[in-house]
Parts: structure tokens; C-alpha cells; sequence
């Protein structure tokens, strides 16, 4: 009977509502899992391509060079500071003075314009994160920030999501060391090393909001 009182095309369009009925909860629980999560602060992987092909491979694994060389604000500071034009130049002057990969840095330095470097870690806004709470207090570059010295091209390591601060700040003794091994990559803590500084340094994180939601 129905299929002589509605054209064939009900057909197609009851299938689709079927679909969408059916459909919806799981859109709905994949929503809440995944989309209220801030896009960036998940984005593990995320390695954007640079203006120049900076390698921490070659400057802090092969040559050495420490993180605050660069980095110098990190212990001092909510921000790690990179490194204005000029830090570069303190090498660039003479070593590879010609390189075509360093012409942004040349006119950076000679203009004494910033380099348009992209941001890798991004927390949402309504985060506030602090660099000198952490690594003065022996949580060490590696365990946010992965084996830089091995990265020819930074890549976020990490979730940077709610429960991964939360999880450090509810049991973070096995991830404190000496703080004066913070930027030591590799780096393997001495047994009850943790429980030394966390005593000594009489550390205990807040897990209250307006730590980090203020
Ligand atoms: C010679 C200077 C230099 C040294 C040494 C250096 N960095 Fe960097 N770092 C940079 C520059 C320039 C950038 C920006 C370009 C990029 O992301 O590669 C950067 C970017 C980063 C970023 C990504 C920042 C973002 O946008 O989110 C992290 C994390 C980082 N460095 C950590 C380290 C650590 C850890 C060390 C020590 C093991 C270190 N760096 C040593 C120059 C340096
Ligand atoms: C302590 C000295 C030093 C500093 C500081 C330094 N570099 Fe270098 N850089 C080197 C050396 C050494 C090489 C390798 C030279 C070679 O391959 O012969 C190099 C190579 C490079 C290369 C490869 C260039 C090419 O043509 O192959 C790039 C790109 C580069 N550095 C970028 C930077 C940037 C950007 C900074 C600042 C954030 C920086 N460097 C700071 C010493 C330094
Ligand atoms: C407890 C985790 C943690 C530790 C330890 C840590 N970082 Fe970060 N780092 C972050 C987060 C989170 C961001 C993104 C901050 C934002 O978006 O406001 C970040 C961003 C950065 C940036 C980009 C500039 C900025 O401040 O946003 C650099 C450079 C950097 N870190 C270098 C370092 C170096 C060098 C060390 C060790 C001396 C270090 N970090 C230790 C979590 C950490
Ligand atoms: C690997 C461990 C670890 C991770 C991951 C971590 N923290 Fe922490 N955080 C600590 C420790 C340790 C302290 C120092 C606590 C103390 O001094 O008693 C701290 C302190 C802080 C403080 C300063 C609190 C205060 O008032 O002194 C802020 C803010 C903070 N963390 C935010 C964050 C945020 C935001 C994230 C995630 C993006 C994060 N932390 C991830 C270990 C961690
Ligand atoms: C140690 C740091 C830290 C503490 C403490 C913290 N938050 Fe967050 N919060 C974050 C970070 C980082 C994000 C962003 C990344 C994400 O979405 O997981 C976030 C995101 C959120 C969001 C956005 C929704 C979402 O899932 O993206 C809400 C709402 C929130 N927090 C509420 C709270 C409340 C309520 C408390 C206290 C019970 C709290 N937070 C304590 C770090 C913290």
C-alpha cells in the first residue's frame, strides 16, 4: 500500500533517517570523548614545518649545546624563551656564513625583526602552565618535551591534556630528579632519588582548579 501513496524516494529518505537515528548516540559519545577536547592540546605528533630547518639533532644532541643556551628564560620564567636571531649569530657568523637555510636568520638579525618561528605546544587559553614551578623543582625537560637532542624536527610528544597534568601532579616522584639534571637528556635517576628531592624540596603539587584555571 505505502509504496502507492509515496514516490520511491521515501525509501531513500527513511534509510537515511534510519541512519541518522541510529547514528546520533555514537556521534554524541564521540563528541563528548574527543570534540570538547581542545584540538590543539591533543595534537600529539603535531611538527610543523619551520622557516629554517633548525635541528636540535645536530645543536643540542651532536655539538651539545645546553637547552638554556637558547632557552634562557626557563628557569627563571613562566615562558622558555626562544632564542632571538642573534643567539644564532653567535655561531652563524662564522660558521656557514653563506648557508641559503640561514638567509631568514641573516635578515632577521641584520633588520632586527623576530624569526617567524611556528608554535609547536599551544595550551588552550584558560591554561596556566609555568616553567620555572617545574624544572627548578627537578621535573626535567624530557619528560614534557620527549628526546629533543634526537629530533631533527620538534614534534609535541604528549597529550598536554587535564588528566596528563593531573596525573603527574597526584604522583610525581617517579618523575623527579636532581634538579640540576633537568635539561640532561636520557637522564636515569639514581634509586630513591624521586623521594629525596620531593622531600628535601618539600614538594607537593596543587590539584586544585585555580592552580592551572585561574
Ligand atoms: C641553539 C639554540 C637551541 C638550543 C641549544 C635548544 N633549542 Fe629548543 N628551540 C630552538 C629554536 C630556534 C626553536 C624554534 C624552532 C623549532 O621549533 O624547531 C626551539 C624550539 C623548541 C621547542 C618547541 C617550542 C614550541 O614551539 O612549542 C622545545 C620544546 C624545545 N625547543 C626544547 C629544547 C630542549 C629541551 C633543549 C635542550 C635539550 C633545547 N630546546 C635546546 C633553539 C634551541
Ligand atoms: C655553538 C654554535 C652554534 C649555534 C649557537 C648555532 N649553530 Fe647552527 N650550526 C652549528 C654548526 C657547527 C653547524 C654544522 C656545520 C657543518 O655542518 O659544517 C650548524 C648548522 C646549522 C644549520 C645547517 C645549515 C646548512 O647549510 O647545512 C642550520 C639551518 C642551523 N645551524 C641553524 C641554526 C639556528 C637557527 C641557530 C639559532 C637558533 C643556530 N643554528 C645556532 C653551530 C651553531
Ligand atoms: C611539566 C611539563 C614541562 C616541562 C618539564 C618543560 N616544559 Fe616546555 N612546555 C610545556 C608546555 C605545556 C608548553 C606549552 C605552554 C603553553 O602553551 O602555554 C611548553 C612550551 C615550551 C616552549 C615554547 C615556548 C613557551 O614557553 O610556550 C619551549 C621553548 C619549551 N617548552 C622548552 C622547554 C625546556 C628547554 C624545558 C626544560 C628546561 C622545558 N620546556 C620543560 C611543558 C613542559
Ligand atoms: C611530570 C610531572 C608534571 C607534569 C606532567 C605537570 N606538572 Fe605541574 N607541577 C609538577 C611539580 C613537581 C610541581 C611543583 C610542585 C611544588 O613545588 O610543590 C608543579 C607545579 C605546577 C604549577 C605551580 C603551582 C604553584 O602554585 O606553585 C602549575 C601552575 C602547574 N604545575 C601546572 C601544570 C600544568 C597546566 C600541566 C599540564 C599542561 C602540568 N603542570 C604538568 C609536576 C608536573
Ligand atoms: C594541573 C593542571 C590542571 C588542574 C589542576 C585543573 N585543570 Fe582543567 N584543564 C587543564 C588543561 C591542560 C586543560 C586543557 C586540555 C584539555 O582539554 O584536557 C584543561 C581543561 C579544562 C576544561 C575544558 C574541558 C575539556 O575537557 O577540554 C574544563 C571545564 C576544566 N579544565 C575544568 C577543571 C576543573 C573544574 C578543575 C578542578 C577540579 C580543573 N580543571 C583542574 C589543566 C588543569
Amino acid at each position: 500500500m505505502s509504496r502507492v501513496i509515496f514516490p520511491e524516494w521515501t525509501e531513500t529518505l527513511k534509510k537515511a533517517l534510519r541512519v541518522l537515528i541510529i547514528g546520533a548516540p555514537v556521534y554524541l559519545v564521540l563528541l563528548l570523548v574527543l570534540g570538547v577536547r581542545d584540538g590543539k592540546a591533543i595534537r600529539i605528533g603535531y611538527q610543523p614545518d619551520q622557516p629554517v630547518p633548525y635541528s636540535h639533532a645536530l645543536h643540542a644532541g651532536d655539538i651539545g649545546l645546553d637547552c638554556r643556551y637558547c632557552h634562557s628564560t626557563v628557569e627563571q620564567g613562566a615562558k622558555a624563551a626562544v632564542p632571538p636571531a642573534a643567539t644564532c649569530m653567535n655561531c652563524h657568523t662564522s660558521v656557514l656564513p653563506q648557508s641559503p637555510l640561514l638567509l631568514p636568520i641573516r635578515q632577521a638579525y641584520a633588520e632586527n625583526t623576530p624569526v617567524k618561528w611556528v608554535r609547536v605546544h599551544d595550551l588552550p587559553d584558560y591554561v596556566y602552565f609555568n616553567h620555572s614551578a617545574h624544572v627548578t623543582r627537578g621535573v626535567g625537560c624530557e619528560k614534557c618535551h620527549g628526546r629533543i637532542d634526537h629530533a631533527v624536527k620538534v614534534a609535541q610528544e604528549v597529550p598536554l591534556t587535564m588528566g596528563w597534568c593531573l596525573d603527574c601532579h597526584r604522583n610525581p616522584e617517579p618523575n623527579l630528579r636532581d634538579p640540576e639534571k633537568v635539561t640532561e637528556m636520557g637522564y636515569i635517576p639514581q634509586p630513591g632519588e624521586g623521594a629525596a628531592v620531593m622531600k628535601s624540596l618539600n614538594i607537593n603539587p596543587p590539584t586544585d582548579c585555580s592552580t592551572c584555571h585561574r
